[in-house]
């Protein structure tokens, strides 16, 4: 990482979810007010849903217009449609089914990350380079990816951001914005992800952790470790990069 990220930390995992929901909103709104659409993307983890369950309570979620919002995802568990491991099923339940049903999210502007058997596809391989096809679409030119107004990363204890993971070969992809990663340390074991090269081209890049078992992960980001030991050390927005946390994960 060139720059070191700004460290923001909450007095706890609630308050953490809901700043960084309130966080997420203005940043959205603001993001409107200069260009739309907006292209957010998402992850999974237990405290992503969290704040995705804060932003569907937050008032200010009626002040943006979500037709004009684009869903895109960090990374996906490479299990079938509907499964309850999808982060993107996991992201409906707690925000997407009620901004579509309520709010003026066009189901079009969701874009997954496809699960095997769905279009055909059986492999990760597969399912990223449609990925990369839909990113393409909506890339600017000479770009695989869109500019990410705002990409959400978790964070695991072991240092991996989206599934990009230590040691693995997916640290070292170049030339696409995704990739499908085999033998994950952290289950299931196959996923598809997006690359640095897609996660670094974002405008604002927020990794969320919270919780004491973080505490050594968060050290060695701000310590700048090796990015093949510390994968979200090698993260950074073209405009922001936040490390938002709780005091337990600030430890
Ligand atoms: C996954 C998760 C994972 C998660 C981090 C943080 O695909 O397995 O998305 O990458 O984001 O491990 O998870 P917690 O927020 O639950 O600690």
């Amino acid at each position: 990482m060139t720059d070191q990220p700004i460290v923001v930390v909450h007095p706890d995992g609630d308050l953490l979810a809901r700043a960084t929901a309130a966080r997420f909103l203005l940043t959205v709104i603001d993001a409107q007010s200069v260009t739309t659409p907006v292209h957010v993307a998402l992850t999974g983890g237990s405290i992503l849903v969290n704040v995705l369950r804060a932003i569907a309570e937050d008032p200010l979620r009626e002040a943006v217009d979500w037709s004009n919002v684009h869903i895109w995802w960090g990374d996906e568990r490479f299990v079938p449609a509907g499964d309850g491991d999808r982060n993107e099923v996991q992201a409906r339940e707690a925000l997407l089914d009620f901004l579509v049903a309520e709010c003026g999210l066009p189901e079009e502007n969701i874009h997954v990350m496809a699960g095997p058997g769905t279009n055909g596809i059986e492999t990760a391989d597969q399912s990223a380079k449609a990925y990369n096809e839909e990113l393409a679409a909506f890339a600017p030119e000479g770009k695989s990816a869109p500019e990410f107004d705002l990409l959400l990363l978790g964070m695991g204890p072991d240092i991996h951001v989206a599934s990009l993971f230590p040691g693995h070969a997916g640290l070292e992809v170049t030339g696409v914005a995704a990739t499908g990663v085999q033998d994950s340390p952290k289950p299931p074991p196959t996923r598809v992800s997006l690359t640095f090269e897609a996660i670094n081209q974002a405008k604002r890049v927020w990794i969320v952790a919270g919780g004491a078992e973080k505490a050594d992960a968060v050290r060695a980001v701000l310590n700048n470790s090796p990015i093949a030991e510390a994968p979200a050390a090698g993260v950074a927005g073209t405009q922001e990069t936040l490390l938002l946390l709780d005091a337990a994960s600030a430890s």
